[in-house]
């Protein structure tokens, strides 16, 4: 039975200002994770209804406790709402978003944060601040590791699936979390990639690349949505009227809840909108924030802001009602223990397992295999792993791995010791993944010496150099890994030993003289629990890779921002002409497009067809293209669907993603992939700002990558 409003009505009757107040708050039970605790202990307050929100706090004992206080000995009884970072996964840790997101399969993304809300639940949570929607181009940038990379229609299908996933068919299942859509909006493109810096893009950037995801994500049903640190030309978010209270709750209509990131609205003060802490709960407020984490600013400012009249009781009740209303869609008045009580059969558990492996593998990225190196041939009887994530099992769940810090990774070496138990395995990891440190590089060489059959060298970064406050100035290989490698290659040349670079990262490197060196490449991003058991599928051919990279690769740092949607421009690049747009000292290609990424199989592309050749604003064009794999493997192909409009009011992408199809194809056969695209997607935002399909010629690309010589193309009129 669901709770009726008038019930939270009466029950908001029966509120005292802390207890409304209290509904308002969240803090850290225990712990903080990435802030000051400024919010003090829990129990109390718990107790006293002064608080109703917690986060960080896990398991069934501890949450059911915590929630008992809450039912049983405060005096209203309202239920707690206990909150979780749960990123990629739980307890079984999947590849970082990142990496997921470079399945492009949005049924398995639906999969793992379904996944994940189970066994978030049966740990007594009902929240997670999960899926981040923010739309990264910038490597330097950590936290591009958290989002879906640099496309505005992967972070819409990325937000639907995930939202789907967390949340199920009903929130108040014992197996549901309540989902928060994050950060509204508008976080990646922070100044030169530095976290928390101020954001300042145009308002046409702001409506077709960063709020797609979160209009996409309110459509889907998301219970909750979190405003970024971040400033947006000139207004904190967390003070965003205009994009907070008019257009989230007014435009889209989303009625869910705003909770506050961690300690932002106290940060209004830093920001320099607010001179105190009445005057930032003020602002957060009256944009339309709900409830405040961890900054205790709604607790002590709220109360003098009411004296003085600068906030009315009728907006602090809104923001409960909102709260009690999550809650009771939750379940929790109903039974506020009916998450954490049942616990997981452990086959269920195990299972899990097996759906991290399909996840990571088909993470994988490979980014190279000159002469075919790869898959290794099942002669191999003299492997060397090298390198200092090659038996770094911490590293493997990468950054933000929720409750899955208890179990280990699986790590490359154990892995390959496995799937090729006649070979031998040898193993050093030359140097560690940052410092000066170079006394194990010899050792190393010595083993490459050895004639091996072949050399799996794994290089990266250490998984906490992603993620929050994880910026990088350099986003290239750490420490004296390049050193190192090298030297591998120097001496693996000279002995004519193949050698495959593993590379784990939670963002494109600059690493063209990686790419070039390297016989095989496979980018690894974080894969999670299952990371070994995923690269060795791969690398013994178990599996043929189908990963594409959701953000492009630049070659050199100087070229960041860079992403494949550019807007077109008066002096398109050319070569012979010095004044076209271009550099005089480095190339403007990327070294790895959007989506670009290889399988064991060769897929060739012919006889696109879209048809009708014209429509309407209400029609539909049927894009079909023949697929046909060449090679002697058996591949899954990921075939992207680009337009451009060639002619419009206003300055258009040169390609625009607007779908996507898989297929899977046996060696030598071929297979139609089919896209449908309703005309009502090539919709532009006018001069004005206005959401129109204006009539005339759009080009449809249709390949493997967004690379534009590598794609076919049709021209489709659209009219009036
Ligand atoms: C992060 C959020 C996160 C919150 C709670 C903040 O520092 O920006 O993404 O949900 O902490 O842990």
């Amino acid at each position: 039975m669901i709770v009726a409003m008038s019930t939270i009505d009466k029950l908001i009757a029966r509120m005292t200002l802390p207890e409304k107040l209290g509904q308002m708050t969240m803090t850290a039970a225990s712990h903080a994770v990435t802030g000051p605790v400024s919010a003090g202990d829990a129990t109390d307050s718990i107790r006293d209804g002064t608080l109703g929100n917690l986060l960080n706090l896990v398991g069934p004992a501890p949450t059911r406790d915590m929630q008992r206080i809450a039912v049983e000995e405060s005096r209203l009884g309202i239920p707690l709402l206990l909150g979780f970072d749960v990123i990629h996964g739980h307890r079984t840790i999947f590849p970082v978003p990142l990496a997921e997101a470079a399945t492009f399969d949005p049924w398995l993304w639906e999969r793992t944060a379904r996944a994940a809300a189970c066994e978030a639940a049966a740990d007594g949570l009902a929240l997670t601040f999960a899926p981040m929607l923010d739309v990264s181009r910038d490597p330097r940038w950590g936290r591009s590791v958290e989002g879906p990379g640099e496309d505005p229609w992967v972070a819409a299908t990325f937000a639907c699936a995930k939202v789907r996933g967390f949340e199920g068919k009903d929130l108040a299942s014992p197996a549901s979390l309540a989902a928060t859509a994050k950060h509204f909006c508008a976080y990646g493109p922070v100044a030169a990639g530095r976290d928390y810096a101020p954001v300042d893009i145009s308002e046409r950037t702001l409506h077709e690349v960063h709020l797609p995801a979160f209009a996409a994500a309110v459509r889907a049903g998301v219970a909750a949505i979190m405003p970024a640190f971040t400033s947006l030309a000139g207004i904190p978010m967390t003070a965003h009227k205009q994009l907070l209270r008019d257009y989230l709750r007014g435009t889209l209509r989303f009625d869910g809840i705003i909770v506050s990131d961690y300690n932002a609205i106290r940060e209004l003060i830093n920001h320099g909108v607010a001179a105190n802490v009445v005057e930032a709960a003020v602002l957060a407020l009256r944009a339309g924030v709900d409830i405040d984490m961890m900054a205790g600013a709604y607790r002590e400012g709220l109360p003098v802001a009411l004296e003085r009249g600068l906030v009315s009781m009728a907006e602090i009740d809104d923001s409960v009602r909102r709260v009690l209303r999550l809650k009771a869609r939750l379940g929790l008045f109903d039974d506020p223990y009916r998450r954490g009580t049942v616990a997981e059969a452990p086959a269920v558990v195990a299972a899990r397992r097996a759906l991290a492996r399909e996840a990571a593998t088909k993470s994988l990225v490979l980014v190279k295999n000159a002469a075919a190196t790869l898959p290794l041939p099942s002669s191999v009887r003299r492997v060397c792993v090298l390198g200092p994530l090659a038996d770094a099992w911490r590293e493997m769940r990468g950054p933000w791995a929720a409750a899955g810090y208890d179990a280990p990774g699986v790590t490359v070496r154990a892995a390959l010791r496995e799937s090729i138990p006649d070979a031998r395995i040898d193993h050093a990891a030359g140097v560690p993944i940052t410092g000066g440190d170079d006394a194990g590089i010899a050792a190393a060489i010595d083993l490459v010496r050895a004639q091996p059959d072949a050399v799996v060298l794994c290089l990266g970064e250490a998984a906490e150099m992603s993620g929050e406050a994880a910026s990088r100035a350099a986003p290239e290989l750490p420490g004296r890994q390049r050193e190192f490698a090298t030297a591998v290659f120097d001496r693996a040349r000279a002995a004519d030993v193949p050698v495959i670079v593993v590379l784990f990262c939670g963002r494109p490197l600059v690493i063209p003289w990686l790419d070039e060196r390297a016989d095989a490449l496979l980018v690894a991003w974080f894969p999670g629990h299952e990371a070994g058991h995923a690269i060795a599928d791969v690398l013994t051919g178990r599996v043929s890779p189908s990963g594409r990279t959701p953000m492009t690769w630049p070659r050199s740092l100087g070229q960041v921002p860079l992403y494949y949607a550019q807007y077109a421009n008066g002096r398109p690049e050319n070569a012979a002409d010095r004044f076209t747009s271009k550099y005089l000292d480095a190339s403007s290609a990327p070294l790895y497009p959007f989506g670009y990424g290889l399988g064991y199989g060769r897929c060739a592309y012919t006889n696109l067809r879209v048809t009708p050749a014209s429509a309407g604003p209400e029609g539909v064009f049927e894009i079909a293209v023949d697929v046909t794999n060449e090679g002697s493997r058996t591949a899954e192909e990921t075939v992207f669907v680009f337009i451009r409009d060639r002619v419009a009011s206003v300055v258009r992408p040169l390609l625009e993603l607007k779908g996507m199809a898989k297929v899977v194809l046996a060696p030598g056969t071929t297979a139609t992939a089919r896209v449908r695209l309703a005309a009502t997607e090539l919709a532009l935002l006018d001069v004005a700002m206005r959401s129109v399909i204006e009539p005339g010629e759009v080009d449809i690309f249709v390949g493997p990558c967004a690379d534009p010589a590598r794609l076919l193309s049709s021209r489709v009129l659209l009219c009036g």
